[in-house]
C-alpha cells in the first residue's frame, strides 16, 4: 500500500484519492492517503486496481466469478494500462486482506461517456465478486455501496447492472430495480 511504500500511487488504476471523497455509510474509519481500511482492527483494505495484484490472486478471485482463461503478466499488464489511458473511465476497487497480501473482493464501476441527458455520463457495475471464504461479512456490501457513491460523485445520470436471478434481492439493498418494460438482451459470441 502506498503507506508502506510498496506500492506507489502511479500504479493505482484511478487516483485513490476519490475514495476518501465519497459520502458512503457503509464504512466508517479514516481514510489514509486514500485507501480505506474497512474497519479498527481488520486488516480489510478498500482501494483501487493495482498492477501489483495480478500477484495477489486478482485473476484468481475473478476465477470465482466466470471464466479468466490462462492471462500472462504481461497481458494482465497491458490490459490494466490501457484501462488507466482511458482517463475517468474503468473505477475498479478491490478489498484487499493485508494479512495475506490478497485480493479478496473486486467491483468494477464503468462510466461511459453520452452526448444525451446533457452530455451526461452513464455508470455499470460488472464483475462484482467476493472471495468464498469472505463472504458474509458484508464486503460486497460495502464494495456496491462504494460504486454508487462513486458513480454520484462522478456525475453519471444512472447505474445499471446485469445479474442472475439469485442476486436481485442482494442489488435491492442498494434500491437497485428492475424495471418494467425494459429488457436484457445479449447476443454472445463466446465464452
Ligand atoms: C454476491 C456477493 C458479491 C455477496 O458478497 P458478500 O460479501 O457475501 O455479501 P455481504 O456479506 O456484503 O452481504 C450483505 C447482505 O446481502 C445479503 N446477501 C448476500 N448475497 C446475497 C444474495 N445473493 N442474495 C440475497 N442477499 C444476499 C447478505 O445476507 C447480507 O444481508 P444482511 O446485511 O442482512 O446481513 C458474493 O456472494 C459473491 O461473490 N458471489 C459470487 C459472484 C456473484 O454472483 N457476483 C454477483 C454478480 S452480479
Amino acid at each position: 500500500m502506498a503507506q508502506n511504500g510498496t506500492e506507489s500511487t502511479s500504479t493505482y488504476l484511478y487516483d485513490p484519492t476519490i475514495l476518501s471523497q465519497l459520502e458512503s455509510s457503509a464504512f466508517h474509519a479514516e481514510y489514509k492517503d486514500g485507501v480505506k481500511p474497512l474497519n479498527p482492527g481488520e486488516n480489510f483494505k478498500l482501494r483501487p486496481l493495482c498492477l501489483e495484484d495480478f500477484d495477489k490472486g486478482y485473476l484468481q478471485l475473478l476465477g470465482q466469478l466466470t471464466s479468466v482463461g490462462e492471462v500472462t503478466k504481461e497481458q494482465f499488464e497491458d490490459r490494466f494500462n490501457k484501462m488507466k489511458a482511458c482517463d475517468d473511465s474503468y473505477y475498479v476497487t478491490v478489498i484487499e486482506d493485508t494479512s495475506v497480501n490478497q485480493v479478496i473482493g473486486s467491483a468494477t464501476l464503468v462510466k461511459e461517456q453520452k452526448f444525451i441527458h446533457h452530455c451526461s455520463a452513464r455508470a455499470r457495475v460488472e464483475d462484482v465478486v467476493v472471495s468464498d471464504v469472505y463472504r458474509g461479512k458484508q464486503l460486497g456490501k460495502v464494495l456496491v455501496d462504494v460504486l454508487v457513491a462513486l458513480g454520484k460523485k462522478l456525475n453519471c445520470y444512472k447505474i445499471s447492472l446485469e445479474c442472475k436471478d439469485h442476486n436481485v434481492k442482494f442489488y435491492k439493498i442498494f434500491k437497485f430495480e428492475a424495471t418494467h418494460g425494459q429488457n436484457y438482451m445479449q447476443l454472445r459470441f463466446f465464452d
